[in-house]
């Protein structure tokens, strides 16, 4: 009697110490949240699903960043909602595809585009909760900036129209990049503008400034110029830069111990894309990726590493060299017969590209599982199977009713970013 009341008494505390310490720091949210929140928190999101694996992994990064921004005594409020409950929430946000993860700002929402990493959530909730331009009041807040961001985009000048298309912009880009705003004393002495107001990016240890009649519009612009000339690139900065229209140039290298070859193919292409951005930069992006999971399934087979392709994320084609890369002869050569059409582009998005890759992706999926787990393996394919089946069957008996909302939520959708929604441009 007295052992039980004891365990009672005990467990009291460790249940609030839990509740406390655990759970308060993300919030479960459901259908009533945009009624009941206040009009100016910030709320960082996680969208899932109870079924989905990818979302189980997000927890902990989930409660790590609660618990973090809350010890740091941020204004940043840390939410989940599961979409098949809160089906009217997740609708409002849009939700495609799980783990979605948005920022509510005011009324502005914002999605975020990145590796599901701590870190990189954690930038993001920063950069976005803050102001949409900074300002750089002295020379000293300018070079620290300058230290911390290889890419930076500054409003150089007073308030203008300018400003105004550069803070929209802004709203918009946020989600993948800083703006900032300075007086043209604070920049550096060196730095020549042809005129103010101005907007100049920063980067690879020069500037450039945009010039409206020979760049086109701001938000295009700065969607070219927000990456450095050479980086390192993984699967979602590739998919943010399809919106910038030019082709990406990437050597694929091992994850860890690059040999050799992997190297000097990386030291190839960031010297020519240095040496060469004048003629080049207009037309592609150079970097490296580690890994050829992504690239796999780009070109539907097995590539071997080190390996340099060209893409183009607009149709989802690409270009391969046709003989070795050995010199930067060989790359220019390359480079020249890509714009020139004398290599053949393959892939794209044609109809029968598209179902070959669907084909592969789901080969590659159930190859993968049948090794690690072969009786879930069968599982996975005798699932969809009996959907199928029950499918043909309920729609035998009932005729479909035609949808009335053509922006539900997506049950199926990848939590990888895939290559681009071909149909999104076809209109
Ligand atoms: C602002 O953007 C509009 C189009 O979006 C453009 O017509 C206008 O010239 C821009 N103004 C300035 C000052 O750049
Ligand atoms: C890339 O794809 C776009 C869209 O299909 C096309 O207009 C463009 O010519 C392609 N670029 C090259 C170099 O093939």
């Amino acid at each position: 009697m007295l052992d039980r009341r004891n365990t009672l008494l005990l467990s009291v505390p460790l249940v609030l110490v839990l509740v406390v310490s655990g759970f308060a720091f993300v919030v479960e949210l459901d259908d009533t949240f945009m009624e009941t929140r206040g009009a100016d928190d910030v709320w960082l999101i996680k969208f899932y699903a109870p079924w989905c694996t990818f979302c189980k992994q997000l927890d902990p990064v989930w409660h790590q960043i609660g618990s973090e921004l809350r010890s740091l005594g941020s204004l940043i409020n840390v939410g989940k909602s599961d979409t098949t409950k809160s089906t009217g929430l997740a609708k409002d946000f849009r939700v495609m595809n799980y783990p979605a993860i948005l920022m509510l700002k005011k009324d502005v929402k914002y999605n975020y585009p990145g590796p599901r990493t701590k870190e990189g959530i954690m930038d993001f909730a920063n950069r976005v909760a803050g102001p949409l331009v900074r300002s750089l009041s002295s020379v000293q807040l300018f070079q620290h900036a300058m230290q911390r961001h290889n890419v930076m985009i500054v409003y150089v000048g007073a308030t203008s129209p300018l400003k105004g298309n550069f803070s929209s912009v802004a709203n918009e880009l946020i989600v993948h990049t800083f703006f900032f705003s300075a007086s043209r004393d604070v920049l550096p002495k060196t730095v020549s503008l042809p005129s103010l107001p101005a907007v100049v990016v920063f980067k690879d240890g020069t500037y450039f400034t945009f010039n409206e009649e020979l760049d086109g519009d701001l938000k295009s612009w700065i969607n070219r110029e927000r990456f450095p000339n050479y980086f390192k690139i993984d699967s979602y900065t590739l998919y943010s830069m399809g919106e910038s229209g030019k082709l990406v140039l990437v050597v694929l290298v091992e994850e860890k111990g690059q040999c050799e070859e992997s190297l000097r193919f990386k030291g190839l292409v960031e010297k020519v894309a240095a040496d060469y951005r004048e003629i080049y930069s207009r037309h592609f992006h150079f970097g490296f990726m580690e890994g050829s999971d992504y690239i796999n399934g780009y070109v539907m087979g097995q590539v071997t590493l080190p390996f340099i392709i060209a893409l183009n994320l607009s149709n989802d084609g690409y270009f391969l060299p046709l003989g070795a890369m050995e010199t930067e002869r060989h790359l220019l050569d390359f480079l020249n017969g890509i714009l020139d059409g004398t290599i053949q582009g393959q892939g794209g998005n044609c109809a029968y590209q598209r179902m070959s890759r669907l084909i592969y992706d789901i080969r590659v999926t159930l190859t993968l599982v049948f090794i690690q787990a072969p009786l879930l393996g069968c599982l996975l394919v005798s699932i969809p199977l009996t959907m199928v089946a029950m499918f043909c069957y309920l729609c035998c008996k009932h005729r479909p009713t035609q949808s009335d909302d053509d922006d539900s939520v997506a049950m199926f959708a990848p939590s990888l970013p895939r290559r681009k929604q071909t149909n999104k441009k076809s209109d």
